[in-house]
């Protein structure tokens, strides 16, 4: 039997990652779940959101089903430290990231494909004053540990850090600027993993008879970075005679992706091109409630919705949040260890969900979020899974 490793995290976590196991046990997955402490509650208790215990359990089995945690800035984090660790040189740092960096989950997916009825889903107008409603079925490919988010940055660098950048002739525009009046992000890649994400990315398109991949980056600019990971592309797409590679700039991206979504198939970038990417094609398919990630390395994997705790709407009882997403993850879990039945299952059982709109939760009914949802006909994150189980 596969042991899987639940890490609900923080507030809506604990909700929605619960939920999942109960669809995925009600869908026929035979599995067992060992609890990964991860979040703010051992922050506080231990000065560490992401023991060496859970790191040990995801290292013995491998795969991680995650809910989501609460990060909050640095001197909300100092003063709930539990006071007997207070002043002791704890530092908080996100244990997803944490995680990503650990385990080298450099390879992340976020598909953003809408689901037919999804009151939410892209709409555009056309030219007999109608609307249109295009399917979107974009997957983006993101790489997970290198780029802008690779966390090599500096407020007020050192002499040989100014030194060094000091010997590329586009610094003399920053001659006159004071260190400390200076901030640097670097941006690092590598083409170990610029080539690991162009062929995962390729391959996907393969597997599943995507007939485009886009690079989608910034090479008219970002001549060195960009450049590489269009080089790269180009060579690997040899490799692939079945499938056109396209490149887009980010920014005329953004600007394609609201007018012809549907264009679009596989989708490759760089760090944060690909989180700015992912956010926006997720707006077209229904946004956090629906947006589903997972993290691969070459032995770990972690699957996660994109959205975060939602603290606003933790304390709420019955829970008024989207399961949708965290299911959605749940189902990248099981193609990825080969249960791809019983994911195509639970699929097609909240479509079967949305297109008969019965059951919706708040963010459905495009309604504020709030305990009074109820009254205003939106179902519970509860009945939302069990109308998703019942059409199983
Ligand atoms: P968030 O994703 O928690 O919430 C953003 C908005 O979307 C809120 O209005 C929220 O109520 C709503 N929302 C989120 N998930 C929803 C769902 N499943 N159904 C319906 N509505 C949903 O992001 P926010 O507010 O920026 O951050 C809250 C906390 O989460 C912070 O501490 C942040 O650091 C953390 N966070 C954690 C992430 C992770 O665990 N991977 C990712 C993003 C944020
Ligand atoms: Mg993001």
């Amino acid at each position: 039997m596969r042991t899987i490793v639940a890490l609900p995290g923080d507030g809506i976590g604990k909700v929605v990652l619960p939920e999942s196991i109960r669809l995925l046990s009600a869908a026929g997955f035979n599995a067992e779940y060992v609890n990964g402490d991860i979040g703010w509650e051992f922050w506080i208790k231990e000065g560490n959101p992401l023991p060496q215990r859970t790191v040990d359990l995801l290292e013995k089995h491998k795969i991680g089903l995650f809910g989501a945690i609460t990060s909050k800035p640095k001197s909300d984090a100092e003063k709930e430290l539990s006071p007997d660790l207070k002043g002791k040189g704890y530092v908080y740092f996100s244990p997803i990231v944490s995680l990503r960096q650990k385990f080298n989950l450099d390879i992340c997916i976020r598909p953003c494909q809408s689901f037919k009825g999804n009151p939410l889903n892209f709409i555009r107008k056309n030219s007999s004053g109608g609307f249109e409603e295009p399917l979107v079925n974009a997957v983006i490919f993101r790489q997970n540990t290198e780029g802008l988010y690779a966390g090599v940055e500096w407020t007020n660098p050192p002499a040989d850090v100014r030194t060094a950048l000091e010997t590329h002739p586009k610094m003399k525009f920053f001659k006159d600027v004071p260190s400390e009046e200076m901030a640097i992000s670097t941006r690092i890649i590598t083409k170990h993993a610029a080539t690991r994400i162009i062929k995962a990315a390729f391959e996907y398109a393969k597997k599943y008879g995507y007939k485009n991949v886009t690079v989608c980056e910034k090479p008219n600019v970002l001549r060195e970075t960009s450049g590489m990971m269009l080089s790269i592309a180009k060579a690997k797409a040899k490799e692939y005679p079945g499938i056109s590679l396209w490149d887009t700039n980010i920014d005329a991206q953004m600007m394609w992706m609201t007018k012809n979504p549907e264009d679009y198939g596989v989708i490759v970038a760089e760090n944060m091109f690909g989180d700015i990417i992912s956010d926006g094609f997720a707006g077209l398919v229904g946004g956090l409630g629906f947006a589903c990630s997972a993290n691969l390395g070459d032995e770990v994997a972690v699957f996660e919705p994109t959205h975060g705790s939602a603290p606003k709407y933790e304390m709420l009882n019955p829970s008024i949040v989207n399961p949708i997403a965290m299911f959605l993850s749940a189902c990248m879990m099981l193609d990825h260890i080969g249960e791809n039945a019983i994911a195509a299952k639970i699929r097609k059982a909240i479509a079967k969900v949305v297109e008969e709109g019965n059951v919706k939760t708040y963010d459905m009914m495009k309604i504020r979020g709030g305990a009074d949802v109820f009254k205003q006909g939106a179902a519970s994150t509860l009945e939302l899974t069990d109308a998703v189980i019942a059409a199983l």
